[in-house]
């Protein structure tokens, strides 16, 4: 199993904060954005991860991320997004590094309390995916269900409500992922939608949709990102890290002290 976080886009709604840097780079309580989405790859054994960025804050993914587990076991490979043309590109701009294996992505201002190692390590073909009652679902892409609780239809930020169940930003597929994403039709807004991808294991009878209890929290907004430092903190989610990222970063922020010491930082 390999791992994608995709950490790129503007996040215009963040303006003025990601003027200066990514969103992913934005703290949430002790420690950057991205680390919550990385410690779901690694606590469920994937050793492989391409973080994909955008140009303009290549340079400072390099700087937290470029060795920092150099010492621990987990490859971290960097790929450029040069313009947001969806989130379903990620698999095409990832084909050489996904190779033949299947792939587990998740978003770089996604955030779970959960711990999916389970799901990731018993995924054998075609697509999982979940679901999540949400209050806003014009926001998500959604999924219905039947009677037997059975995903009978996907459609990305309905206009019209068809369902409460959000689908977040955790996605894993087996290697035709890379094949469905290629043929991928772009969206009204331009973009090749995750939610093409989810449809073509539906229609092939190959996807599986669950729910799941605990937190899930999307970090996109002043006041969702303000949430999220609040409920890590509260639920201690920081404290349920893998151990070795908590290794990894006092291991950095040494470094940084060092430095900081000769007046090199
Ligand atoms: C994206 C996806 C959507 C998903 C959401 C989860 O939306 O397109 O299907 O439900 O992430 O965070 P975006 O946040 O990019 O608008």
């Amino acid at each position: 199993m390999k791992g994608i976080i995709l950490s790129g886009g503007t996040a215009t709604r963040l303006f003025p904060l990601t003027a200066t840097t990514s969103k992913q780079l934005l703290p949430v309580y002790d420690r950057q954005m991205v680390f919550y989405p990385l410690n779901t790859l690694i606590k469920a054994g994937i050793k492989d991860i391409l973080v994909i960025v955008s140009p303009e804050h290549s340079g400072q993914y390099l700087n937290l991320l470029g060795s920092i587990f150099k010492n621990h076991g987990v490859h971290l490979y960097f790929e450029v997004q040069k313009v947001p043309r969806g989130l379903a590109e990620a698999f095409i701009l990832g084909e050489s590094f996904i190779d033949d294996d299947n792939v587990t992505m998740i978003l770089g201002d996604n955030i779970f309390e959960p711990d999916f190692s389970k799901e990731i390590n018993n995924f054998e073909s075609g697509g999982l995916v979940f679901a999540k009652k949400v209050p806003d679902p014009e926001r998500y892409g959604v999924v219905k269900f039947d009677k037997s609780n059975k995903a009978v239809e996907i459609v990305e930020k309905p206009k019209k409500w068809i369902s409460d169940y959000a689908i977040p930003g955790l996605y894993i597929y087996d290697n035709r992922v890379i094949e469905a994403a290629k043929k991928a039709q772009p969206s009204e807004r331009g973009e090749i939608e995750i939610t093409s991808l989810h449809n073509y294991y539906l229609n092939l009878g190959e996807l599986k949709v669950s729910t799941f209890s605990g937190e899930w929290l999307d970090a996109g907004t002043f006041d969702s990102l303000l949430e999220a430092g609040r409920i890590v903190k509260e639920k201690k989610i920081y404290k349920k890290f893998d151990p070795m990222i908590d290794e990894a970063i006092a291991e950095f922020n040494e470094d940084l002290k060092a430095l900081a010491k000769k007046r090199l930082l």
